[in-house]
Order: C-alpha cells, then structure tokens, then sequence
C-alpha cells in the first residue's frame, strides 16, 4: 500500500496542472511519439522511472522504434513509428483526471513478440479500488500481429491510475507485448425506448478506434472484462468480437457495427424486459465486413425460446440483408444471443479469424412495428 499511495501524490505531483478531466482519444504520449532522451537510453533500454515523457516506468521497458528488430520479428508501428516492450513484470502507467461516475473505453494497442500466448495486465485504479484484467495478446484474431483491444471501467475518481503491466509469466525474458498506443474514451450507455426495447442496437456508442489502425478494436469476453465497453451488450463466449467502422470496413447501418469472429465461441448478448406472452418483433442487420471473408456466413439470433437461422453467402466485398424474427416472451426478462454459425478465416491470409457483422437490432412489441 506504501507504494500505491506513492504512486499516488507522485501523480497528483505530476498533474499539477491538468485540472480538466481528459477527453476522447490518445493519452498524453499515448502513442510514445514523445521519445526519451538519449542519456535516459541503454541500447533500446529505458533507463529511470521517469525518462519516458509523461509515464512511469518500471522493471525492463525498452524504447522500439518501426523498422527495428525485436527478435526475429521485424517491426512495423501502425501508431506513429515508436512502442514499447515490456519486458517481464515490466509495466509503464500514468495518471489520467477523468470524470467521477462515468464509463470509460480504454482502447490498446498491442502485439506480442514470441511465440505463446502473451497477456497484458490492465489496472486502473484510484486510492482505494483496483479494477484490474488480463488481455490475451493472439494473433488467431489478426495474422498481421498487431490488434486493438477495448478495456473498460467505471471512474470511481476523479484521478485515476492507468497501468499496463506484463504479468511476469514468460519464461524467456525476451518475450514481452509490444504496447503502441493507449487511448481513452467516455461511453454514454444509451437506454432503451419505445423504438427498441434493445440498448445500442445500431452499436454506434462504443470504445476508441486508434486513428491507424485498419483492424477495429476486439472487445474480450466478459470474464475478463466485467464493465463493457460495447455498453447494453455483453460478450458472453471465451473469444472476442470485434468492433468495426465504417471507414475501413463495410459496416450495414450508421457508422459502427459487430463482426462475430469465431464460431459459438464469439457471443454478444443482452437482455431486455418484456411482457410475459406478449408477442415481439425482433429484427437485424447481417451482413460481412469487406475484408476478404468468403464463404456461406450463418448468424443463429435467440430470444427467449424463438431462434432464427440467417443464412448469407459473402463474396467478402461487403453488403447485408434483413433479418426479422417474431416471438412471445415467456419471462419478464428475456435474453437475447446472437453468434455466427461457422468459423472462418480471411481469404488473404487463411489464418485470421473472420465471420459475419450483424448491426440494427431491434426490438418492439408486434403491434408497433413498422411494416417493411
Ligand atoms: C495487475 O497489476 C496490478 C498492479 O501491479 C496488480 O495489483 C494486479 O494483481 C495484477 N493483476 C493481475 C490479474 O495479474
Ligand atoms: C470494399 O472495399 C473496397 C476497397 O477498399 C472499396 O473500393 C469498396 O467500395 C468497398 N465496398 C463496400 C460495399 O463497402
């Protein structure tokens, strides 16, 4: 505790003159753009718990630049042209004023450097509370290695400590997640009305999209992550779905939408309150992202004890069809699942996982819905 209460009036030391609370997007240095000196540096090596302008730094972190070499891996920086590595029980933090009682999306990016399962620990914290998971650094989801991974928590604080550490499980200290960018972003949880009885069906309230990266953000299932940062939706599988724009992907509806990635593996769901033995129109987007994922897609939608089958076949070039299902509820509370029949995998490079995007969902009572 000593040394978090340090941590503490060092931030607050630090934050002298940041009194308004932070805004969308990249922390201060959040993408190490800002370099440390060269007498702060040992070959790549960051030497001082404070060379690196605007973190603390702690055990083996090393400054990597695009282009260098970490291991037999070439590197290539989608944020900028620095990163970190964080050798084991490295870790780098900072503090951040945020406003108390909020939701906020942290989004990262990271890759791993070896060839196992790497993860990365995400703690944020204030004084008291720690809210803290562990993010899986694969590359089953992204054969580029790079990817985004959303985190969220809620603000118990005005000043928060946001911490990236490696969780000191490697057995080859050379290993370690190479951490390019860190953003931050408050999520206004929509709620649900008269039109959708569904919270953020059209998805468009979620984490930061880094203005680099091409790959969407993973949002992780919820054992790891119990706030979410897709606010209404939880992810109740063990692999991740990501989260995609319409600026890089084709996304169905608005700006944002979900590509279910992997199987029953990969599911959203969300509950919602309804009349026992009222009948109800459920209807959504499915479609596939315009990312090269070819191939007969199937989206099987739950709700209560009605189920669908949404058959779409992909030219992988983008594009959607309706689906609508109706059904009575049986329970006051109903819960509705949606995942992707099949596993897929991109057809340029055969190995990253893909599936179909599913957008708009909507839910109301029969006897208001819209005929089209
Ligand atoms: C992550 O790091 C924090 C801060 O060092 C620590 O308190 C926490 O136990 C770690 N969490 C996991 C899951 O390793
Ligand atoms: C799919 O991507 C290509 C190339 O990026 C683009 O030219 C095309 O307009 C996109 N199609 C759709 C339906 O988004």
């Amino acid at each position: 505790m000593a040394f978090f209460s340090f941590f503490f009036s060092l931030g607050v030391l630090l934050c002298f003159s940041c009194v308004s609370a932070f805004s969308d997007g990249l922390l201060p240095n959040g993408n190490f753009e800002k370099a440390p000196s060269h007498s702060s540096l040992k070959g790549s090596v960051v030497i001082g718990k404070n060379s690196l302008p605007d973190w603390e730094i702690g055990g083996a972190v090393e400054y990597v630049k695009s282009g260098q070499k970490s291991g037999d891996l070439m590197l290539v920086i989608p944020e900028g042209f620095a990163a970190v590595r964080l050798g084991s029980d490295a870790f780098i933090r900072q503090r951040v004023s945020v406003n108390k009682g909020e939701l906020y999306a942290l989004t990262l990016s990271a890759a791993r450097t070896c060839a196992s399962d790497e993860k990365l620990n995400v703690t944020v914290s204030t004084d008291s509370i720690r809210d803290s998971g562990l993010i899986s650094v694969q590359t089953i989801y992204n054969a580029k290695g790079w990817d985004s991974y959303a985190w969220a928590f809620l603000a118990e604080s005005s000043e928060i400590g946001v911490f990236i550490g490696d969780p000191g499980q490697d057995e080859d200290p050379a290993c370690g997640s190479v951490v390019d960018a860190v953003a931050l972003k408050v999520l206004h949880p929509p709620k649900a009305n008269r039109g959708n009885l569904l919270k953020n069906g059209d998805f468009e309230e979620g984490p930061y999209f880094l203005p680099n990266n091409l790959d969407g953000v993973l949002i992780p299932p919820n054992q790891i992550d119990r706030n979410s940062p897709l606010p209404g939706w939880t992810i109740l599988s063990l692999k991740s779905v990501r989260y995609i724009d319409s600026p890089h992907f084709s996304v169905p509806e608005g700006r944002k939408a979900v590509e279910l990635l992997a199987g029953k593996e990969s599911i959203i769901s969300q509950t919602a309150t309804t009349v026992p033995k009222a009948y109800y129109v459920l209807t959504f987007l499915v479609g596939d992202a315009n990312n090269t994922c070819k191939g007969s897609m199937a989206v099987e939608a739950y709700a209560g004890r009605g189920s669908l089958k949404v058959d779409y076949e992909s030219k992988g070039l983008g594009g959607f069809k309706r689906a609508k299902l109706v059904f009575v509820a049986l329970e006051k509370v109903t819960r509705f699942v949606f995942y992707s029949t099949f596993y897929m995998t991109r057809t340029d490079d055969l190995s990253s996982l893909c599936g179909p995007v599913i957008d708009d969902v909507r839910l109301v009572p029969l006897g208001k819905a819209k005929h089209h």
